[in-house]
């Protein structure tokens, strides 16, 4: 039995919301206490009955309905919760928790909570990724609610496909775990852990371009930077995403785990996991792709003479972050990993790219940078250089979410100088 903390699931009106149904299982498996409210539009797509016999309480609902004994006014059922999550969380109940809303029982306890919020949206591609709803869900992290999902995938409609899936009830379990951990006790302490309540996106590892269905154009980054800054944000209490391309290390525990092989899947999945609070972009993207992929195995021509490849040019993943017109992360961060003009690079980097700083690295052979477990790295900010002595990867990492903490907790005005 893990715990005998209180739940509030809040089930909006979606198409997923027969999934609450799962979630209320396993927590009730691992010892939580679960009390359910359920929007009106949530009655439409999965029952009371069905939600109260496996709560084994009844089921809430209307925000004036206070006749009954057994009724629980919002505040008491915002007071007693140790934990909210709202999952399925409609476009609808977001934006309404995003203009502080309070017109049903949901959001009136939504709005009247101090407790940790998780939310789990679910919604069609298009809902997820229209402008209202990145604004909403950027404010609403901003307020401090923890996101969780949505996944990517196939939909419940036909022929739809993209970012809205309900994330999965473990994800869902991991995150409520995560939240409740770091609000300590219940005193909602969050020291030592600067980054509770954010989200962190790094991505790791090189990206492997396909030639053919047997050969592949792939470099020698391993991933343990990335890997270590993704230990070292979780550490500091943040809910981490990890993007990886193929690597031959374990993943840090804790955090989510995307794996990805392209550049361009990589690209999908960093604007997928949006919203974010800081965005490090360690990973080594490939800067082209084959132009055509060639569907079967490239022969030797009778010829002799070797084939040409061409190649086409992958979108720059760090520019369209540091570029965002909308929902951009408060920090973003790259990598310059160059063998010559190291900082000169970097430099131009940082404006090219509109990132906020560059870790900039010499990946020359001598160093052994690419697959060691060292790094000697220059932190270029549009306030100048800051140059660090030779670390572990794994120092470079913790120092490097320390003075990310830092600059985000004073404001968006503040990032640039943070970088000492
Ligand atoms: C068949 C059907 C499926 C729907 N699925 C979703 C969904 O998955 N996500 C969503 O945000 N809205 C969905 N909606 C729209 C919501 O039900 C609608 O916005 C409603 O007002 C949400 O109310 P609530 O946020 O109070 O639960 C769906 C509507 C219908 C008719």
């Amino acid at each position: 039995m893990a715990s005998t903390k209180r739940i509030v699931l809040i089930v909006g009106g979606g198409i997923a919301a027969y999934k609450c149904l799962d979630l209320i299982r396993r927590l009730r498996e691992r010892g939580y206490g679960v009390r359910a409210i359920m929007t009106r539009a949530a009655h439409e797509f999965v029952t009371p009955l069905s939600v109260g016999a496996l709560t084994n309480e009844r089921v809430f609902t209307e925000l004036f309905d206070l006749d009954d004994e057994r009724e629980i006014g919002h505040i008491r059922l915002a007071r007693d919760a140790d934990l909210i999550i709202v999952a399925p969380a409609t476009a609808d109940l977001i934006a309404k928790m995003a203009t502080g809303q309070a017109n049903d029982l949901a959001t009136a306890v939504l709005l009247a909570t101090d407790k940790p919020i998780v939310v789990a949206p679910a919604m069609n591609p298009r809902m997820w990724l229209h402008p209202a709803t990145r604004r909403n869900v950027a404010q609403i992290v901003a307020d401090g609610a923890t996101l969780v999902g949505p996944g990517i995938g196939e939909m419940a409609e036909r022929g739809e496909a993209g970012p809205g899936r309900l994330a999965e009830t473990t994800e869902l379990i991991a995150a409520i775990e995560q939240r409740l951990a770091s609000a300590g006790d219940g005193s909602g302490t969050t020291h030592g852990k600067p980054l509770t309540g954010r989200h962190v996106l790094v991505t790791s590892g090189p990206t492997h371009e396909p030639v053919d269905p047997v050969r592949y154009i792939a470099n020698r980054s391993s991933g343990k930077q990335g890997h270590e800054i993704a230990a070292a944000a979780q550490r500091l209490g943040a809910r981490v995403t990890l993007i990886t391309g193929p690597v031959a290390i374990e993943p840090p525990g804790g955090v989510r785990i995307v794996r990805v092989i392209t550049a361009d899947e990589m690209l999908n999945a960093v604007h997928a996991a949006l919203p974010a609070d800081i965005a490090v972009f360690a990973a080594a993207v490939a800067d082209w792709r084959m132009a055509k992929l060639a569907s079967g195995k490239i022969k030797k021509p009778s010829s002799g003479e070797p084939p040409t490849i061409k190649l086409a040019e992958n979108q720059d993943i760090l520019k369209s972050i540091g570029q965002l017109p909308l929902g951009r992360p408060q920090l973003v961060i790259g990598f310059a990993a160059e063998t010559d003009n190291l900082l000169a690079n970097a430099q131009k980097k940082l404006k090219s790219k509109g990132a906020d700083w560059i870790v900039a690295n010499d990946v020359s052979t001598v160093t052994g940078v690419m697959g060691g477990d060292t790094n000697t790295v220059h932190i270029v900010s549009g306030d100048g250089v800051s140059s660090w002595p030779r670390m572990s990867k794994a120092e470079v990492a913790e120092k490097l979410m320390h003075n990310a903490a830092t600059a985000i907790a004073a404001g968006p005005n503040a990032r640039q100088t943070a970088a000492e």
